[in-house]
């Protein structure tokens, strides 16, 4: 049998190999809910415009509310044969009543009604996405508050570098979840316009109002070019590229807790919660989450590289190629809803282990350049000339097998003698770490202001 959707000059079924390659039910079922708001908002349109009588308009949207309540009380029957989210919706809506249903597709294609269904479902992903970011970023900020003056090794190359306080590196992640917050917010603000009414390319020769369309599903303005609104699917790219950027940022953290909690540097501990045991080796407690979280981060960033193929070289306006814009996003964005659920549980629950951070920050002459600092301002040595004062005493003290804060007086002012004890005062960590209070710098009374002012702001937001 042909369909009975569009099979008018058709005489025969499709073979079940096109059925296959051509059905899209199993992902754009995910878009019921916005496929009925649209179709909703379109009868509505179409009663006030004259274009349909109010009365098929009213058991149009009754049929809709119908089918809404079918679809999540698990009770409706998608078919293949439907092809997919929209031809099942009208085809049910026909069950339901009658001959009305079919002016509901009066001045509509599915290509104008996908790119409208799509950019509502990827602008709610949106508000998703971003609420779980400000949870994130809230759970850094209440940790980085508690751990503002705990000392830790700062690394860079993965050497010591200098010391850092614990709540600073965690701030550093909450700036960037910011970032990541504003690229969203700026492809929401760029999504948010109505294609509905395009048609299937070129507009509608009826007297529609699409301004109230766009009223009806919140969109903030009508997409001027009907061929550009059936073919447009940058919106889903710059979704796609901030979740790429966002996965990309959670991804470093998580390599960091995977380092960080190997007995290797024993820097946190994770809770039980988030690890898990080895079938063979009783000792173990495995940071899986976290390594899936930078796993994830493959297919998240597979979802953009994906669908940027799909499009480029697409001619206008709608091909079938573009159904292919969905499968990889609604899967991406689920990927990284579920890791930043992982990775706020994760920083809610870990602990560090200060007295090891405090040691560890202390490995590696990591006061090395409070030193050359020291030579700068008390001597009033140029800077370069210090730092190599500064290298020498460092080879003096590994020389030694001594910590620069152990190296006697006397083996210093062999290399300087203008060298006073007064000097000790820079090279521990904690004075180390103090003195850095410069604005962005790692002091902890720094630490402590952002955290403040984050929470502050995260309150405020939501
Ligand atoms: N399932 C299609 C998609 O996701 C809907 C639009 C189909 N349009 C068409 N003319 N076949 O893109």
């Amino acid at each position: 049998m042909s369909n009975k959707m569009w099979g008018g000059r058709f005489g025969s079924g499709p073979d079940p190999i096109m059925e296959d390659i051509n059905v899209s039910i199993d992902v754009d079922r995910h878009l019921y809910r916005q496929d009925i708001a649209a179709s909703k908002a379109h009868a509505a349109m179409l009663a006030k415009q004259g274009i349909i009588p109010a009365q098929d308009a009213k058991q149009i949207a009754h049929g809709l509310d119908t089918i809404l309540s079918e679809i999540e009380s698990g009770k409706f029957a998608f078919k293949r044969a439907l092809e997919d989210i929209h031809m099942n919706v009208e085809s049910r809506l026909a069950e339901l009543i009658g001959p009305a249903a079919g002016r509901l597709h009066t001045a509509r294609s599915r290509n104008d009604q996908v790119a409208t269904d799509f950019r509502l479902w990827v602008r709610d992903a949106i508000d998703e996405i971003d609420a779980a970011l400000a949870a994130y970023q809230r759970a850094l900020a209440e940790k980085a508050l508690a751990h503002a003056a705990t000392v830790m090794p700062g690394f860079t190359h993965l050497q010591p570098a200098q010391p850092v306080t614990f709540g600073h590196h965690l701030l550093a992640y909450v700036e960037m979840a910011a970032r990541d917050r504003g690229r969203f917010a700026d492809a929401r603000g760029r999504l948010n316009e109505n294609p509905l009414g395009a048609g299937a390319l070129a507009g509608t020769s009826f007297a529609i109002d699409r301004a109230m369309t766009a009223k009806a599903l919140g969109f903030a303005r009508v997409m001027a070019n009907s061929l550009d609104a059936v073919a447009a699917r940058d919106f889903v790219l710059e979704t796609l590229a901030a979740c790429a950027i966002t996965a990309a940022h959670l991804s470093r953290f998580a390599e960091e807790i995977v380092i960080w909690s190997s007995p290797l540097t024993g820097l946190i501990r994770l809770s039980d919660k988030f690890t898990t045991g080895s079938s063979m080796m009783p000792q173990k407690r495995n940071p899986d989450a976290a390594e899936l979280v930078r796993a994830k981060t493959g297919r998240i960033i597979g979802a953009l590289v994906g669908l940027l193929t799909v499009i480029k070289g697409l001619p206008l306006a709608y091909q079938k190629d573009l159904q292919e814009d969905k499968e990889g996003a609604i899967d991406a964005i689920a990927a990284l809803n579920l890791s930043l659920a992982a990775m706020t549980g994760m920083v809610r629950d870990m602990e560090p282990d200060a007295a090891r951070m405090q040691e560890a920050a202390g490995e590696g002459y990591s006061t090395a350049t409070d030193l050359a600092d020291w030579l700068t301002r008390a001597l009033k040595v140029p800077f370069r000339e210090a730092h190599h004062i500064a290298g020498r005493i460092v080879a003096k003290a590994a020389e030694a097998n001594v910590p620069l804060d152990k190296l006697p007086l006397p083996l210093m002012q062999a290399i300087e003698p203008r060298i006073t004890k007064a000097v000790f005062g820079v090279l521990s960590v904690a004075n180390s770490v103090k003195s850095r209070s410069a604005y962005g710098g790692t002091a902890p009374s720094n630490v402590r202001a952002q955290a403040k002012r984050w929470l502050k702001r995260l309150e405020k937001k939501q």
